[in-house]
């Protein structure tokens, strides 16, 4: 049976202060649980120093698809293994819409954090307009299908999957459990065509959204393996409760 998996993505949100007041308070209440979070470059050393022997792990929103060398601005995930970094979102919507980012692109930051022995989250996920007009699953496959293409399908026996509609971050608007769990399950089966080991053993997490208010009905589902959670990640109270909703539900 697959484990369920919380990661917190932090989004360009936090300062000392309030990172150390966030982490000290679900620090120890997921003595435990599994969960992780996903800090601004600048708080990693910090995650470090705090979660460190704890059930908590943590990591970085982005990473550079390049080793080392004249890219300003960038950084590697030899860096991030620097700071004990055990995760890092490739292609999250923010990153593809604000800063144009391609499914190539994607799959090439994906390929980087695995070389470095990094899990990388692989993003997925349709707009409203792409909903609304039923190419959902084109969509999603598409995105799957510039990964799996550069970097076979048994890598994804070490990566995450996130779902996360685009119309559903930041926006208050969940899927239903039923929508979300209708896209993972499509998932699986695609991935399953190609590889039933790997698809079975796939986490599958859900994000937009999420709050301790709906995590139970969501994390119920038999596809949906975890979330990946933004605003909520940054209220203790909120992050504690979906965690233990997930883990509940193992
Ligand atoms: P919200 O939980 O704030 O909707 O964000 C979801 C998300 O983008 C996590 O990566």
């Amino acid at each position: 049976m697959r484990k369920k998996l919380v990661a917190g993505n932090w989004k360009m949100h936090g300062s000392l202060a309030e990172n150390a007041a966030l982490l000290a308070a679900i620090k120890p209440a997921l003595v435990g649980i599994d969960a992780v979070v996903c800090v601004p470059f600048p708080y990693l050393a910090q995650a470090q120093a705090v979660l460190s022997g704890s059930s908590i792990t943590w990591g970085a929103q982005n990473l550079s698809d390049q080793p080392k060398g004249a890219y300003t601005g960038e950084t590697s995930a030899s860096m991030l293994l620097d700071f004990g970094c055990r995760y890092v979102i490739v292609g999250h919507s923010e990153r593809r819409s604000l800063y144009g980012e391609t499914d190539a692109q994607v799959a090439s930051k994906y390929v980087a954090a695995q070389a470095a022995g990094l899990t990388p989250i692989l993003c997925v996920g349709e707009t409203l307009a792409e909903r609304e007009s039923g190419v959902t699953e084109a969509v999603v496959s598409r995105q799957l299908d510039a990964v799996i293409q550069a970097a076979g399908v048994a890598t994804l026996a070490q990566a995450i999957v996130a779902y996360e509609p685009v119309w559903a971050i930041g926006t208050g608007k969940t899927a239903s459990p039923e929508q979300a769990q209708a896209v993972h399950a499509f998932i699986r089966s695609k991935i399953a065509a190609l590889d039933a080991t790997i698809a079975n053993g796939l986490v599958i997490q859900y994000g937009g959204s999420v709050k301790a208010s709906n995590a139970a009905e969501l994390m119920a589902q038999p596809d949906i393996d975890g979330g990946l959670i933004g605003g909520a990640s940054l209220v203790a109270d909120e992050f504690i409760a979906i965690c233990r909703a997930a883990a509940k539900h193992e």
